[in-house]
């Protein structure tokens, strides 16, 4: 297994080029499935999620041609409609070619995706939405089995509580279904945007993209002509190598990322003292005197991320004054907060609450990454942490993070691979 061995104290400067976003390339490389014609994706990121989710492809007897950021994708040939336990327990986010997959072939099984590191996460919305769509839902054997065999028919979906994967799940399935399907309190991530995009590129009329209400107008099950399409960057990178300038006190500057996608996570490092130069592909971090106390809540898009949770944890314990973070999309995620204490912070936990304290210092140690934002947090205060830190674990970092070590040495930090 591998480690990440940092070594604390240097200051970054220079370039960085964002990758792909990975939580926009699951989900459209899902929507695949609703084609019978190859597609060409660019800008994948190089990361294992994309590799995982590819691989499925391959198993359900689509046809991939892989090469780092770009794939061929071609699943006319595609003869099983059974995602299996083996792939989907790596990999949560393939519960997503439930939707395309019941929509294009009336029938398929899933492996229910079981267990997380930060929360429950069921998958009742989806199967909610899908059953309202004409779907018969049955779980056995640790499988969802669905079926539609006269195809999905367009129904007007409420979604309880806004979901992510649940929003992209039924805008797939609704392409290709019958009559039109409404979705209330849909997620606006941009990722949605994106997938919506893309769909809608390929001739799927859809309305309200971008809003919390989506209308698509189904094709009655004839599969879609999809265009080369280019994945948007990932603003969660983005906002990960922000806070690495931030914690560094350093100059730095993204390429290839889009300012307006990570707005909340750029005031709340405003309101702590930092500022930026914009441009329409580029952002400069600048150091300030002292990095302000701030409070923060995770929520859904427009709001501050749940996925940049951890890596402002990290930021705020070098804060002046004490800082509260709420987290309110996963139950759990606060698991790097014993993690960052090994380095020296000082972080209470009450609930979905996690105070943070000002410290002096925090010292390297041997610490564990968690999940793969915490494994991002930890690095990051590894940074700045007086002595070697040595992230262990970091397989969850691999799941996300295109070549973080790399484009981290690149801006100067002692950060190497090794191996146990
Ligand atoms: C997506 O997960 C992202 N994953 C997550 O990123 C991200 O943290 C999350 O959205 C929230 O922004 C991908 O895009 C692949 P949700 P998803 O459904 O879709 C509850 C990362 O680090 N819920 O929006 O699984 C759920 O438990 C990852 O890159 C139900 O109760 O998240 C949570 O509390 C981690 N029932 C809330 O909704 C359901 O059927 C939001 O989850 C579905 C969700």
């Amino acid at each position: 297994m591998d480690y990440l061995q940092i070594k604390g104290g240097n200051k970054l400067q220079g370039d960085v080029v964002i990758s792909g976003a990975k939580n926009a390339a699951l989900p459209i490389i899902a929507a695949t499935i609703l084609s019978d014609k190859p597609i060409t994706l660019t800008n994948l990121p190089n990361v294992v999620d994309i590799r995982t989710l590819l691989k499925l492809l391959g198993m359900l007897g689509g046809s991939v041609d892989h090469q780092k950021t770009v794939a061929t994708i071609d699943n006319s040939t595609m003869s099983s409609t059974k995602a299996v336990y083996e792939i989907v327990s790596q990999m949560r986010a393939s519960i997503l070619v439930l939707g395309p997959l019941l929509a294009r072939f009336g029938e398929c099984e899933v492996s229910l995706p079981g267990g997380c590191a930060i929360g429950q996460r069921p998958i009742d919305l989806h199967l909610k939405a899908l059953e309202a769509m004409g779907a018969t839902i049955d779980i056995r054997g640790g499988y969802v089995r669905a079926e539609a065999p006269n195809g999905l028919q367009g129904a007007k979906i409420i979604f309880d509580k806004i979901t992510v994967g649940g929003t992209e799940n039924i805008v797939m399935a609704a392409s290709l279904a019958k009559g039109v399907t409404t979705i209330i309190n849909a997620a606006k991530e941009p990722e949605v945007v994106q997938l919506c995009e893309m769909i809608r590129d390929a001739g799927v009329k859809i309305e309200g993209i971008g809003s919390n209400e989506l209308i698509i107008h189904g094709t009655n099950q004839k599969p879609l002509t999809f265009q080369e399409t280019q994945i948007i960057p990932d603003r969660i990178e983005a906002g990960t190598y922000l806070c690495a300038g931030a914690i560094t006190q350093s100059k730095i500057t993204l390429q290839q990322v889009n300012a307006e996608d990570i707005r909340a996570s750029m005031n709340k490092l405003e309101e702590m003292g930092f500022s930026f130069d914009i441009t329409p592909n580029s952002i400069t971090i600048h150091p300030c005197q002292e990095i302000k106390h701030v409070d923060l809540i995770t929520t859904e898009y427009p709001g501050f991320p749940t996925d940049m949770q951890a890596q402002f944890m990290a930021v705020l314990v070098m804060a002046v004054g004490e800082s509260l973070i709420e987290e309110r999309l996963f139950e759990n995620r606060f698991m790097h907060v014993s993690e960052l204490n090994r380095l020296g912070a000082d972080i209470w936990l009450k609930g979905n609450i996690a105070a943070i304290r000002p410290i002096e210092k925090l010292y390297g140690a041997d610490v564990m990454a968690t999940d793969l934002r915490a494994s991002s947090a930890l690095v990051l205060a590894g940074l700045v942490a007086q002595g070697t830190t040595n992230v262990h674990r970091i397989y969850h970092l691999d799941r996300g993070y295109d070549n973080l070590e790399g484009k981290l040495s690149k801006l100067g930090a002692d950060i190497v691979r090794l191996k146990e």
